[in-house]
């Protein structure tokens, strides 16, 4: 089975390492890196350039395409090979709305009564700030459109609120601003396959979504998950699955757009039950990196299985052990950061058993007999271990980390913690 898989990063190289666990795969990764080289072929082909993507899989005629990040998504990727009558998994254009753009996923929410935070949306500064100037705090201030991860400041008070919206104003021209509610509660992500019909949830996850320990500092891509997470037991997955997603599948169907591939709702589990945050139209990164290991049921079938509307049949299986996974960040990240130091330390933590290092932001160095690694990236490494309970996979997590150094490596010191402890309380004075 030939396929070609979008993107790049961590994410996209769980899902090599685990679609690769089918002998018959051989697999094409554009634009790939280093670590997607060592698991099949790479075409320099860039994530936004989807006229070349277009003619690349037109010549490489994959019998599947996985779409890895959001942005080909939302620029009609998946809706271009599809009416080359290739299989895809991802979803169109007008479906990946419900990630690409903030007030389309909130008006739809409000037209199918989805639990979510009350919302205004402004679309110049000073409307915001007077609105910002008569609110109470905290309060969540959004941008529109796709920032990756950088687009939402969470303020404790005005003064927080005033400089958040001049530095969405920056993000782009015309930004909608969306101010939201702020909900009190525990953070889950929910991840279901689905082909418009069908719906299969996989296990559930935690992300950790700020740089600092205790969920303080500016928020990131994701500093680390870990699966399943204890909180979502089968009552609250019922109620996750009948009160969101099964209405967002069948209200994107209703509206034209129905939606094939990954649904993805950030939620907050708050005391009068699941809200959503967002929704995301394509696997998390580093949820991926935790859940996938722990998948028994072959990946690659399943994707296609989701192009090709037959998910009905599919049956996931899943390893009972829990996984955590660690991100290992570049100094100066999610702002400014370092690039071009050198890793040590790879080998030795990926010979631990049930332990995996997947690379976000490496440039691997072939200078004579022996490889080197450097950081090419904010988020560099995602280290994954696998436990017989949490705290178990953790410690694993942890230990793998150790034999891992940079200059200025950061990593989160406390991933799995809120449901090891239950008891991280809000102290941040940074907001
Ligand atoms: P989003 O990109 O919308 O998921 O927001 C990024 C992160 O900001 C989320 O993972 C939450 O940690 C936090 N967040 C977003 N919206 C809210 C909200 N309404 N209340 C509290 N925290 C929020
Ligand atoms: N883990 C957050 C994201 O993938 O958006």
């Amino acid at each position: 089975m030939k396929i070609l898989l979008i993107g790049q990063g961590g994410r996209e190289h769980a899902l090599a390492w685990r679609l690769k666990q089918n002998p018959r795969v051989k697999l094409i990764s554009a634009p790939g890196s280093s670590a997607l080289a060592s698991l099949g072929e790479v075409e320099p082909v860039a994530v936004d350039n989807i006229s070349a993507l277009v003619s690349l899989a037109n010549r490489v005629q994959p019998d599947l395409t996985v779409i890895g990040p959001e942005l080909p998504l939302v620029m009609g990727l998946a809706d271009q090979l599809r009416s080359l009558g290739l299989a895809v998994f991802g979803p169109s254009a007008r479906a990946a709305q419900i990630e690409g753009s903030k007030v389309f996923a909130k008006d739809f929410m409000v037209r199918h009564n989805l639990p979510t935070a009350s919302y205004a949306v402004f679309y110049d500064l000073e409307e915001a700030q007077q609105y910002l100037e008569a609110a109470s705090y905290p309060l969540v201030l959004k941008a529109d459109g796709l920032a990756q991860g950088k687009g939402v400041v969470i303020c404790g008070k005005l003064e927080a609120a005033l400089k958040g919206i001049h530095d969405i104003a920056r993000l782009g021209k015309g930004q909608r601003i969306l101010v939201e509610e702020y909900l009190a509660g525990e953070e889950v992500s929910f991840f279901a396959l689905t082909d418009g019909k069908a719906i299969k949830p996989l296990l559930s996850a935690q992300d950790h979504k700020t740089i600092y320990d205790n969920d303080c500092g500016p928020n990131t891509g994701g500093m680390g998950a870990y699966s399943p997470a204890p909180l979502v037991n089968k009552r609250l997955e019922e109620m996750i699955l009948e009160t969101i997603i099964q209405p967002v599948v069948s209200g994107l169907a209703t509206e034209g757009c129905p939606y094939s591939g990954l649904l993805y709702a950030g939620l907050m589990v708050t005391l009068s039950g699941p809200k959503v945050l967002e929704f995301n139209a394509r696997f998390g990164d580093p949820e991926t990196q935790a859940l996938l290991p722990l998948l028994k049921t072959d990946l690659a079938e399943t994707l296609l299985a989701v192009a090709e509307s037959r998910l009905k049949d599919v049956n996931l299986e899943w390893e009972n052990k829990s996984a955590a996974t660690v991100v290992m960040s570049a100094e100066g990240y999610p702002g400014p950061y370092r690039e071009d130091d050198l890793i040590t330390g790879l080998d030795e933590a990926r010979k631990r058993p049930d332990t995996l290092v997947f690379e976000s932001g490496v440039l691997k160095r072939q200078e004579g007999a022996t490889p080197t690694y450097h950081t090419k990236g904010g988020r560099v490494l995602a280290v994954t271990a696998l436990g017989a309970d949490l705290q178990d996979a953790v410690n694993r997590a942890y230990e793998a980390v150790g034999d891992i150094s940079w200059p200025g490596a950061h990593y989160r010191k406390d991933i799995g913690g809120k449901a090891l402890h239950q008891s991280l309380l809000y102290n941040c004075d940074d907001d």
